[in-house]
């Protein structure tokens, strides 16, 4: 008991600003995990180069970082029936592949075993600081390029994923592809976070995303589209066999068979539009 307890403890200091004791307890009583459900095999099978020395992220991208960071957000992959956990585990790894690919067309065990390559952008055509948001200003000299698994960007992510997760976004942006553990959080923050008019990806995946009028006629049904939609559908729904999109889709076509599960309908948005 006073070991369990102790570990509980720590571990709501470790993801303090994010949770409650309650919903700690609520999680050990119900003693779902992501690791019971993704072994080390599993997630060393789908991503077979990232620690490839021709990867950037070599060595950066553990299995123990992303299931450290998923205590954090009890709710990720625990949510529903096995099918339902499997599969939103299967499209949270599918789209942050497609974020961070080394893949090519005729690349080693195919295009879509090269997730987790990359870490940051690599040449950022701006420092990404929209300065007419006054919320989450820029910080001078900082740069709010893409970093880690979801590539985070804009001062307007960082800062508010920052305050979430207990780092400074804004001063300090770099910390997202420096730690793993706090890499892996903002992927899962954006993930779980909804940002209106977007549900949340967490919630398209578990069956909770109920369509408002202006999504109806936007054709913005639930489905791994949707998530593309959610992550960058300003620049690539609403396109016919878009490549970026295809790529997002192979990737989840890859995990979800791994992981023995079928994939759902809507994989696409090339009929969507995209939100604002
Ligand atoms: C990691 O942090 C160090 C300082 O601790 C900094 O000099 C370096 O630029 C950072 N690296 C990245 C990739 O952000
Ligand atoms: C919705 O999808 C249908 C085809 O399924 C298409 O004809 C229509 O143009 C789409 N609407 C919008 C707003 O994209
Ligand atoms: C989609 O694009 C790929 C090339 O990116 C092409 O090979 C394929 O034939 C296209 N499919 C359709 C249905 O247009």
């Amino acid at each position: 008991m006073a070991t369990s307890s102790h570990a509980l403890l720590f571990s709501f200091f470790l993801c303090s600003a994010l949770l409650s004791f309650a919903s700690y307890e609520a999680e050990a009583r119900r003693c779902i995990s992501v690791s019971s459900i993704l072994s080390k095999d599993l997630f060393d099978s789908m991503f077979l180069h990232k620690d490839d020395s021709a990867c950037p992220a070599k060595d950066f991208f553990t299995y123990n970082s992303f299931i450290q960071a998923s205590k954090c957000f009890p709710k990720f992959g625990t949510t529903g029936s096995l099918a339902t956990r499997k599969r939103e585990i299967a499209a949270f790894l599918a789209q942050i592949s497609h974020e961070t690919t080394g893949g090519w067309a005729t690349a080693p065990d195919g295009p879509y075993a090269w997730g987790l390559c990359f870490k940051e952008e690599v040449s950022p055509q701006s420092n990404y600081c929209d300065s007419t948001n006054t919320q989450w200003p820029c910080y001078p000299g900082k740069s709010y390029k893409g970093r880690g698994p979801i590539q985070l960007s804009w001062n307007y992510n960082y800062g508010p994923a920052g305050k979430a997760l207990g780092f400074d976004g804004l001063r300090n942006p770099e910390i997202v592809s420096n730690n793993s553990v706090v890499a892996f959080k903002t992927a899962l923050w954006f993930w779980m976070t909804e940002q209106k008019p977007k549900p949340s990806c967490h919630n398209v995946m578990v069956g909770r995303y109920t369509p408002t009028e202006a999504d109806v006629k936007a054709n913005r049904t639930a489905g791994f589209g949707l998530l593309t939609n959610i992550i960058n559908g300003g620049l690539e729904c609403g396109i016919p066999n878009d490549s970026r999109v295809n790529d997002r889709i192979g990737f989840f076509k890859r995990y979800a068979s791994l992981f023995h599960v079928n994939t759902g309908p809507n994989l696409d948005c090339e009929n969507q539009k995209s939100f604002n």
